[in-house]
């Protein structure tokens, strides 16, 4: 059996005292520690919360992997306000890159994209690359890809499992590693995770809360 993916994507939300908040509920899931078996459980919150998160699971023995929202497309340098990947890999083994938000919020080009995972790769983080639908450009080296049509995105609203299903079949066959995303909850997990060809699940709304993301990863 393939290991499952559950990656929560905290998105800009969150003060260090919400996170801590966060943690200590979340924690609880040690009490039901087989929920962990065959599950790869990946958290991806703001830069400034990195250390706290990696820290906080390292001391509490959680198996829990951590990893950013973004990365800088440049190594280090005179670049204000950009974190890049090496800062990241300090405290984490992931980055999502290409998430629609990023695409359109901050006009995110393909050429950036690449530049991103290109240098990901080269500090040894594994992107999550985002796909809006079977025809997103995906840059040869992305193993992990997380489909999430734009109109499932925090609209209660998620395609359809069989639709999914199919879009993740199209990267499947081209040996990508694929993961949907889009108003997936609690209740919903399983109709996406049961699929053939969806290995796991990224999570926004539904993983603010400790409670609701423990509920959603033994539902997986
Ligand atoms: P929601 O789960 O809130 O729809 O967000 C999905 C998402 O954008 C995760 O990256």
């Amino acid at each position: 059996m393939d290991k499952l993916f559950i990656v929560a994507n905290l998105k800009s939300y969150k003060t260090e005292t919400e996170a801590r908040v966060w943690l200590e509920v979340f924690k609880k899931i040690n009490e039901n520690p087989q929920v962990f078996t065959q599950k790869e459980i990946l958290i991806c919150p703001s830069f400034t919360l990195l250390s706290l998160f990696s820290n906080f699971f390292k001391e509490n023995n959680l198996p829990v992997k951590v990893g950013a929202q973004n990365v800088s497309p440049f190594e280090e340098g005179a670049y204000t306000g950009e974190v890049n990947a090496g800062q990241i890999k300090e405290f984490g083994d992931y980055v999502i890159i290409g998430h629609s938000e990023r695409r359109s919020n901050f006009k995110e080009s393909d050429d950036v994209l690449l530049n991103k995972v290109k240098i990901s790769l080269e500090h040894g983080l594994t992107p999550v690359y985002c796909v809006q639908d079977k025809d997103t450009l995906v840059p040869e080296n992305v193993s992990i890809l997380a489909y999430e049509p734009i109109f499932a995105i925090g609209s209660g609203n998620p395609d359809t499992p069989e639709n999914a299903d199919e879009v993740a079949k199209s990267f499947v066959d081209k040996n990508k590693i694929v993961l949907y995303g889009g108003s997936v909850n609690p209740e919903n997990i399983r109709s996406f995770t049961q699929k053939e060809n969806i290995k796991g699940v990224l999570v926004g709304g539904a993983s603010l809360d400790g409670q609701e993301f423990i509920k959603i990863i033994q539902n997986a």
